[in-house]
């Protein structure tokens, strides 16, 4: 139907006839000459109409915003005055000697180029109109294009892709599942995956050696800006390989991305254990982008007559810890009781401060509320081991040790971004060595990862002493984000018993939620290791978008709901009944207020 794209045509179209399909983005009629911008999935190109081209100056007259036309016309140059700079097609426009209307369109229910005042719940009810606009556009051919280099890397590299199920049962990544009823089996239901990870593990088992999919993943956990309950991960995993070898596969494929689609060469990423990432930066997912770091300063604040931190000092599972930002003395008080209210989403109880005006004054160059409990040779060890200089400030954290990590880690990405602090565009590295458990609250061992990764240690260790093993499990983290991670799987019956064990999964349940894998692993379980990717997170990073949803075609809203097409929806009494499901009434307890009687 057309010649070429709206988008695509410049200076060497010049006097060619083309034929053209697009949307009306906007039609102008400036004294009896029609202009229409005429915009397709490659970008914009002004079409002009005048009267002299008889019935067809009367249809153009006629369309309105987003009606589907199919012009005919002639490539011309712009007049020097009426070049325009800003589009990619600014320097031509077309001539149009036929024009039609292939389909009118009802009024939007909001301008496009207007799609910041709606809000996002008017977007994403009418997203097929939102999906329209340039940039959702380009995030989507971006997406594309991402997909298309990973799979041409990952065949290349002697990878097989493979589907597994997507009716399944439950695969343990820590999140809730989401169930779907059987028909055929009353009382029974299967999961959607929360990952491949069983699936991809027995493939090894079967001796595919190499294998990637691009997979759905359904989990049903509170949202955030980077998280969906339906989002989907490059996974892959790989037979007879160690960490290490997975980890450079992994490296290598995304520095190639990178290289190839944006022009930016990462480098080799910097490998760094969890305890230093907890330690430096109170996150397992640090942003090393921005310059600072926490320091520990509980030896120092053991003999303090300041509770506050004398306390958590004493403590063995208590940290203490300072934040120095450069420069920082300017800060108002108004900008620090922000961010003392910002530490207490974590749970802290306060975020004590020094601002450093004169260094060499011990006496009266601090300024603080808390300086007044700090013997001068404290105060001037603190200086020195902060090396603090004049105009500085410091924050303080002091509590249970994840309070402040989470705190401390929290506010360090927070002054970050506010004071714009960033070193450089893109940090990416590795952690490694996590933990291979961590307590619950009501005392229980949980896995940091999932219960198949591979302890560091040998069975009689983990066995002793659970809360001391490491994992050899990896995550790749860019930019404060984790992107990705995975682990050395246990291809060992025993050590598969022995961390069933410490997380209390008795026989019984083994068999009966992981039978089948307990089982695969007596039949020549090659040693093997995988990871999987965030895709979603992948392209919001890369295209700089503030939230997944805007790299996903049709996501959920934060509540797990789709607007467009009202799903989670009803389903009527008689589907219910084909799967043997009632629905309970509601107690009057869990009735919200508005619908009590
Ligand atoms: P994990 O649970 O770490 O590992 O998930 C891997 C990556 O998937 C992305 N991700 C999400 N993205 C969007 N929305 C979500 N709700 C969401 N949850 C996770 C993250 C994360 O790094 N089977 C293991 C991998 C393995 O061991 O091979 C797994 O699923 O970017
Ligand atoms: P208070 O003694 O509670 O008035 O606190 C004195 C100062 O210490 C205030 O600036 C508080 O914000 C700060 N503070 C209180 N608790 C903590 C804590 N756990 N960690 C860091 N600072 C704190």
């Amino acid at each position: 139907m057309r010649s070429s794209y709206c988008g695509l045509l410049d200076t060497t179209f010049l006097d060619q006839e083309v034929t053209l399909c697009g949307w009306v983005d906007r039609r102008r009629d400036h004294g009896g000459v029609i202009f229409i911008d005429l915009r397709d999935r490659e970008g914009i190109v002004q079409i002009v109409c005048d009267p002299d081209s008889g019935e067809h100056f009367t249809t153009a007259d006629g369309v309105r915003g987003e009606f589907v036309l199919k012009i005919c016309g002639r490539v011309r140059a712009r007049s020097s005055e009426t070049i325009n700079p800003q589009m990619k097609t600014g320097e031509i426009e077309v001539y149009a000697t036929e024009v039609e209307i292939l389909n009118a369109s009802d009024t939007p229910p909001f301008q496009l180029d207007e799609h910041t005042k709606v809000g996002e719940e008017v977007r994403l009810l009418h997203r097929f109109l939102d999906l329209r606009r340039p940039e959702m556009q380009s995030h989507l051919y971006f997406r594309s294009k991402v997909t298309s280099a990973i799979r041409n890397f990952l065949d290349d590299s002697g990878f097989l892709d493979i589907e597994t199920p997507i009716l399944t049962r439950a695969t343990p990544e820590g999140a809730r599942d989401y169930l779907v009823p059987s028909r055929t089996h009353e009382g029974k239901f299967f999961a959607l995956p929360q990952s491949p990870q069983l699936f991809k593990q027995l493939l090894m088992v079967s001796g595919f050696d190499r294998y990637y999919q691009v997979a759905k993943c359904f989990r049903d956990e509170d949202l955030r800006a980077d998280r969906q309950p339906e989002f989907t991960q490059i996974d892959i995993e790989a037979s007879f390989v160690s960490d290490t070898e997975i980890m450079t596969i992994a490296e290598d494929m995304i520095s190639q991305l990178f290289s190839s689609l944006h022009k930016v060469e990462l480098g080799t990423f910097p490998v760094m254990t969890h305890a230093e990432a907890m330690h430096r930066f109170g996150s397992d997912k640090p942003d090393l982008r921005i310059p600072l770091e926490l320091v520990e300063i509980k030896d120092l604040m053991k003999d303090v007559d300041f509770k506050v931190f004398s306390a958590p000092a004493n403590d063995p599972d208590g940290r203490v810890t300072a934040l120095k930002v450069p420069g920082g003395n300017s800060l108002s008080r108004k900008k620090i009781d922000a961010y003392t209210k910002f530490v207490s989403i974590y749970g802290a109880r306060g975020l004590a401060y020094i601002k450093v005006n004169d260094k060499t004054d011990i006496e009266e160059g601090l300024q603080s509320p808390i300086v007044k409990f700090l013997p001068n040779d404290v105060r001037q060890q603190l200086l020195d081991t902060l090396q603090a200089e004049d105009g500085d400030l410091i924050f303080f954290g002091a509590d249970k040790g994840k309070i402040v990590s989470e705190a401390l880690g929290a506010l360090r990405c927070k002054l970050g971004a506010d004071l714009d602090l960033y070193t450089c565009e893109w940090a990416p590295l590795w952690v490694v060595d996590f933990p291979m458990f961590e307590k619950t609250d009501s005392g229980s061992w949980t896995p940091l990862h999932h219960p198949f990764t591979q302890p560091s240690c040998s069975v009689d260790e983990l066995r002793a002493d659970p809360g001391a093993a490491l994992s050899k499990a990896y995550d790749m983290v860019l930019n404060g984000t984790e992107l990705g991670g995975g682990s050395l799987r246990i291809h060992d019956g025993a050590m598969q018993q022995a961390v069933f064990e410490v997380l209390n999964i008795n026989e019984e349940e083994q068999q009966e939620k992981f039978g089948f894998l307990i089982e695969a692993l007596k039949y020549g379980c090659p040693p093997h290791a995988g990871l999987a990717f965030g895709l979603d997170r992948l392209i919001m990073l890369m295209v700089g978008a503030a939230s997944i949803r805007d790299v996903i075609a049709f996501p959920k809203t934060q509540s797990a709901q789709c607007l467009m097409t009202d799903a989670p929806g009803l389903v009527d009494s008689k589907q219910l009944r084909e799967l043997n499901i009632r629905l309970r009434e509601k107690t009057k307890s869990e009735k919200p207020k508005s619908e009590e009687s």
